[in-house]
C-alpha cells in the first residue's frame, strides 16, 4: 500500500508531487509527507493525517526547489503518527526515501546498525533502508546507485522506492519489488516523473516506463533512464510505453464523490468492457486471451477463482455463472487462504485471478503458487500492465477505466461482463448452451447498460431510503442464487463506507442463525427478484415481517406481491437471472452511497482502508 512520487527537473516540484499524492490516495492516507530540495538543503515536511494536513505544514519558502519526492502512507509498521510518516532521513541527513512496501527482515538490520551507532527515530522499516543503505555507501564508498543495489541484496520483502542524496543532487534512484512503480519520461528527459502508477503526471507526458520487479532506475536530468537488475546488475533496456490515460478519467468531473461518479460511470464502462467481444450480430464472443488458451479451459477438471474483497464476489457470482452456463466444477478461494492452506493444484485445473488493481500482494502470491503447480492462469485485471496482469498466462482486462473511490463500484460490474462473457463462450465451445439460449444471451447482454442507465434514474428515492438509516447500528443483506454473492457485496459496501455493521446472508440460511437479529424495525435488504427461487424469497421475507422486520426489497418492475409486504421497493428492469446481478448491484451501491454521505463519512477514503492492497 501507500503511495510515492517524485519530480527532478525544472518546474515547481511542490505543487507536482502534493497534486501526484492526491491522485495516490487512494493507496492510503494515514499519513502524508514530502521533501523538496532547494539547491542546498532537503527540506522535510511530515504529518499524520491527509495531503492536505501536509500542506497546511509547509512553509511558502520551503516550497521552492526543482527536485522533491512525497509519499502518502498505509501504515504497516509503526502507527500513523508524524514521526512514521514519510520521507525518512539517513543519520547524515544526507539521503532521503520514500518507500512502499514491507521490509521482512528489517529488525535484524536494524539491530545491526545501531550496534554501528545509528539513531532511529521511528519504528519503521524505511528508516532501516535508509540507513543501510547509507552504512553501503560510506562501505563501499561508492555511488548512490551502487549501494542502493547492494543494500536491496540484503533485505527481505517488497519495495518501490525513491531515494535522493543530496550530495549528488541531480538525480533519483528508484526500485521496485513487488510493489508498482512508474517512470515519467519528460521531453529531451528534461524532466521525470516518479510514481506509484501514472496519474501522477498524465498531463505532462504520455511516455513512461514501468519498472519490473528488481529493477533499479537510474533518473538523472538529461540522460536516458538507465535500468539495471537488482541482483546481478546487468543492464536492462527498458519498453517506454504510451499511455492511454486522460485528465478526465481520474477527476471528478462535477460530481460530488469518485465513488458516484463510477456508479454513474457504469453504463458506459459495462460498455466498454464488451466493445469487441460480444458481438450478436455475428452471433459470437471473441476473446482472444480465451481462444489461445481454449483446449485448457475446454479440459479443465474445474476452474478455481482466486481474489479477494469485492473481486472475490464477482468471482462468486462467476461461480454461478460458469457452473450453470459452461458446467465447469468452480471453486472461489480468498487468495489469502488459498496460499496457505496447501491447496491440491493440478496442470488440469485453470486459475482465474480476478483483481481491480492487479497488484493485490495475496492475489499475486497465490496466482505465482498456482503456477509453479502447473496450473494455467488467466487474469482478470482493470488496470492495464499490472503486476497480476502480467504474471497470467493470458486474461483480459475489463476496461472499467481508473477506479478512485475506495469501495469499489464499477470494477465488480465489469468484472461480472467479463465473466459472464468467459462462461458463455466456453458454454458454446463445450456444447453446453443451445444456440438459441446463446444468442439470446447475447442480445440480452447488450441490453444491460440501457437497463442500468434506467436504474440510475431512481437515484433520489434510494436517498429517501438511505434517510432511514442514519441512527442504524445493524443490517442484513440477503438474495438467494447469482444473488446471494450480490448480498454479500451489498453488505460490504455498506460497512466499508458508512460503519454500520451489515452482514450478506444467502436468504435461506438466515434461519440458521441471523434471524435471531430481527425485531421492530431491524434493516433487512432482500433481494427479490422474480427469477430463480422467487416464492421461497416472498417466504423469507414473511418469516422477517412476522417479526417486524423492516423490508427493502428489491423486486423486478410489476411485481406485486412484494410490493405489498415491503417497506420500501426498487425495482429493476426485467432481466435473466444469470444477468441479474449486474443490475440488482446498483441500488445497492447508490444505497451505500447516500447512507454514508447522510452519516457525514469520507466516501472515497473510508477509515483505515486503502485500495490497493499491496501487503499481505
Ligand atoms: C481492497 C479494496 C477493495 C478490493 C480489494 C481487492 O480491499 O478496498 O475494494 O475489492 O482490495 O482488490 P483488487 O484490486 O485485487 O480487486
Amino acid at each position: 500500500m501507500c503511495g510515492i512520487t517524485g519530480y527532478i527537473g525544472s518546474r515547481d516540484a511542490y505543487p507536482i508531487v502534493i497534486k501526484g499524492l492526491q491522485r495516490l490516495e487512494y493507496r492510503g492516507y494515514d499519513s502524508a509527507g514530502i521533501m523538496v530540495y532547494d539547491g542546498e538543503k532537503a527540506n522535510v515536511f511530515k504529518t499524520k493525517g491527509k495531503v492536505a494536513d501536509l500542506e497546511a505544514i509547509v512553509t511558502e519558502a520551503n516550497k521552492k526547489g526543482t527536485i522533491s519526492i512525497g509519499h502518502t502512507r498505509w501504515a504497516t509498521h509503526g502507527v500513523p503518527n508524524d514521526v512514521n510518516s514519510h520521507p525518512h532521513v539517513s543519520n547524515s541527513g544526507n539521503l532521503t526515501i520514500v518507500h512502499n512496501g514491507i521490509i521482512e527482515n528489517y529488525d535484524k538490520i536494524k539491530k545491526e546498525l545501531v550496534t554501528r551507532g545509528y539513531i532511529f527515530h521511528s519504528d519503521t522499516d524505511s528508516e532501516v533502508l535508509v540507513n543501510l543503505i547509507e552504512e553501503v555507501q560510506k562501505q563501499e564508498k561508492c555511488k548512490l546507485a551502487k549501494a542502493v543495489q547492494l543494500a536491496l541484496n540484503d533485505v527481505v520483502g517488497a519495495y518501490a522506492i525513491a531515494v535522493f542524496d543530496i550530495n549528488d543532487p541531480k538525480k533519483i534512484i528508484a526500485a521496485k519489488l513487488g510493489s508498482p512503480l512508474a517512470i515519467g519520461i519528460g521531453e529531451n528527459n528534461e524532466e521525470f516523473f516518479i510514481a506509484s502508477d501514472a496519474s501522477p503526471f498524465i498531463e505532462y507526458t504520455k511516455n513512461a516506463i514501468y519498472l519490473e520487479d528488481e529493477e533499479l532506475a537510474v533518473i538523472k536530468i538529461g540522460k536516458e533512464v538507465e535500468v539495471r537488475k537488482v541482483h546481478d546488475d546487468s543492464a536492462v533496456n527498458p519498453e517506454v510505453h504510451a499511455l492511454d490515460l486522460d485528465l478526465s478519467q481520474i477527476e471528478k468531473e462535477g460530481f460530488d464523490h469518485f465513488m458516484l461518479k463510477e456508479i454513474y460511470e457504469q453504463p458506459k464502462a459495462i460498455k466498454d468492457t464488451y466493445r469487441g467481444r460480444l458481438l450478436p450480430n455475428e452471433g459470437i464472443i471473441r476473446m482472444a486471451g480465451v481462444e489461445e488458451y481454449i483446449e485448457r479451459f475446454k479440459s479443465a477438471d474445474r476452474i478455481i477463482i482466486i481474489a479477494c474483497g469485492t473481486s472475490w464476489h464477482a468471482g462468486l457470482v462467476a461461480e454461478y455463472l460458469f457452473e450453470d452456463i459452461a458446467r465447469i466444477p468452480v471453486e472461489v478461494e480468498y487468495a489469502s487462504e488459498f496460499r496457505y492452506r496447501n491447496p491440491i493444484i493440478t496442470e488440469r485445473d485453470v486459475v482465474i485471478a480476478i483483481s481491480q488493481s492487479g497488484e493485490t500482494a495475496d492475489s499475486l502470491a497465490a496466482i505465482k503458487m498456482a503456477k509453479a503447480n502447473g496450473a494455467y492462469v488467466f487474469g482478470v485485471c482493470n488496470v492495464v500492465g499490472s503486476s497480476i496482469a502480467r504474471e497470467s498466462h493470458s486474461g483480459a482486462y475489463t476496461h472499467a477505466g481508473p477506479e478512485i473511490g475506495v469501495a469499489s463500484t464499477k470494477a465488480f460490474t465489469t468484472q461480472i461482463t467479463l465473466l459472464t462473457l468467459i462462461a458463455l463462450k466456453l458454454g458454446k465451445e463445450k456444447g453446453k448452451i443451445s444456440n438459441s439460449d446463446f444468442h439470446a444471451y447475447l442480445q440480452n447482454m447488450e441490453l444491460i447498460p440501457s437497463k442500468v442507465e434506467k436504474l440510475l434514474e431512481q437515484d433520489a428515492k434510494i436517498k429517501e431510503i438511505a434517510a432511514g438509516f442514519l441512527e442504524t447500528p445493524s443490517c442484513l443483506f440477503l438474495g438467494r442464487g447469482y444473488n446471494f454473492p450480490v448480498a454479500l457485496e451489498g453488505a460490504l459496501k455498506l460497512k466499508e463506507i458508512s460503519y454500520i455493521h451489515a452482514e450478506g446472508y444467502p436468504a435461506a440460511e438466515m434461519k440458521h442463525g441471523p434471524i435471531a437479529l430481527i425485531e421492530d424495525g431491524y434493516p433487512v435488504i432482500v433481494i427479490a427478484i422474480n427469477k430463480g427461487h422467487y416464492d421461497k424469497v416472498v417466504s423469507n421475507i414473511q418469516e422477517i415481517k412476522s417479526r417486524k422486520g423492516k423490508i427493502i426489497a428489491i423486486v423486478t418492475e410489476g411485481d406485486v406481491i412484494v410490493k405489498e409486504m415491503a417497506d420500501h421497493v426498487i425495482e429493476i428492469p426485467e432481466v435473466d437471472e444469470a444477468l441479474s446481478p449486474l443490475l440488482t448491484t446498483i441500488p445497492l451501491q447508490l444505497l451505500s452511497y447516500h447512507v454514508a454521505v447522510l452519516r457525514g463519512c469520507n466516501v472515497d477514503q473510508p477509515r483505515n482502508l486503502a485500495k490497493s492492497v499491496t501487503v499481505e
